[in-house]
């Protein structure tokens, strides 16, 4: 029989939350034949002001173990800026080798928002997930003098920027629009650029079927805004997806819907699936916060994990709830999780 080993990262602020609605869809919408063994881990604010760890390695063998990971949210105003982000959600994303960082942007019919009404949004964000500014490679001279000199250098291989493009051309090659975009900033950021666009150039010639089109990061904020619709696929790099996905949130819904996974394709670790949003601890604990983006993360975990129909099931039950919600009776974090549950076992 079927069975899906899960590990369960509540993490912080809002993270515990909206992590509890994921599970309580997730339990609804698996048949019974599949065999759902959880389990959590202590990771984030809390541990670390415990016992000053962030990812200990018994933790991550132990991660390792697992078919897929749940992450609720990571972050916390009482830990230093970056201990936590570094220390344990990039630490994870290295460790496990998430080199794709998947963000579906889809407006539903229904949705409020800048874009309310707009012709049909459906586009995914390919987000290089290893490489990039990200990696911590840098320093500063003279610290904390006037003379300071910071960098933070990007790191941009062949083999990290082919896989992810090659992965992105799968994706396109899939979908019925078959068009990728390469965003980037090559007039100005030319070594990487130049990477990017000639390995772009290079595995575009072995899909003839895929329309290709480039655009730099900042003309394509104006199109994620004016024109979002021109998108399918798009492949970027670390940080201009990082900005790129908040934006791409923003036209579709809010960060409240926003899904991602975060992907290491050939199986070798465990993908981890976590909503775009943050910790928001200024809602934590209010019962505020839309627990939609993680229920629509679980629907990507369960697609990775060859859970097709079940994946499709969620989707519908959201477009569903969505349809129906009245922006003048506000529901709790709690009672949308149990309206959507609700709708998949019934
Ligand atoms: C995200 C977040 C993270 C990122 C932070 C918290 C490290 O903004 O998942 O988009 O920059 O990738
Ligand atoms: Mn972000």
């Amino acid at each position: 029989s079927r069975s899906i080993r899960l590990a369960v990262i509540p993490g912080d602020g809002i993270g515990p939350e909206v992590v509890a609605e994921g599970l309580k869809v997730l339990a609804a919408v698996l048949p019974q034949d599949v065999k759902l063994e959880t389990n959590e881990y202590d990771l984030g604010a809390r541990r670390w002001h415990a016992t000053g760890e962030t990812l200990p390695d018994e933790e991550l063998k132990s991660l390792k173990q697992h078919d897929a990971i749940l992450l609720g949210a990571i972050g916390d105003p009482t830990v230093p800026s970056g201990v936590l982000e570094r220390g344990l959600l990039l630490e994870l994303r290295f460790a496990f080798d998430h080199y794709v960082n998947l963000r579906p942007g889809k407006l539903h019919p229904s949705t409020v928002g800048p874009l309310a009404g707009s012709p049909a949004i459906d586009f995914v964000v390919v987000r290089e997930g290893t490489e990039g500014p990200y990696t911590g490679n840098g320093g500063s001279l003279r610290t904390g003098t006037p003379a300071e000199v910071a960098t933070e250098v990007s790191v941009n291989t062949a083999y990290g920027v082919e896989r992810v493009i090659r992965y992105a051309f799968e994706r396109a090659l899939a979908r019925p629009r078959r068009n990728l975009t390469l965003v980037h900033k090559t007039n100005v950021l030319v070594h990487a650029g130049n990477l990017w666009q000639s390995t772009f150039d290079a595995v575009a010639a072995e899909y003839p079927d895929v329309t290709t089109d480039y655009l730099h990061v900042d003309a394509a904020t104006i199109f994620f805004v004016t024109r979002p619709e021109r998108f399918d696929v798009i492949v970027t790099d670390n940080l201009f997806g990082d900005i790129l996905t908040d934006l791409a949130a923003a036209v579709t819904g809010g960060i409240g819907l926003a899904a991602s996974g975060n992907i290491n394709p050939t199986g070798a670790y465990p993908s981890m699936f976590e909503p775009v949003h943050g910790s928001a601890p200024d809602i934590a604990g209010t019962g505020k916060a839309d627990p939609t983006a993680t229920v629509l993360s679980v629907a990507l975990l369960l697609r990775h994990l060859g859970y097709e129909q079940e994946a499709g099931r969620i989707e519908a039950a959201v477009a569903a709830d969505l349809a129906e919600r009245d922006p003048a009776a506000p529901r709790s974090t709690e009672q949308i999780g149990d309206a959507l549950a609700a709708r998949l076992a019934g």
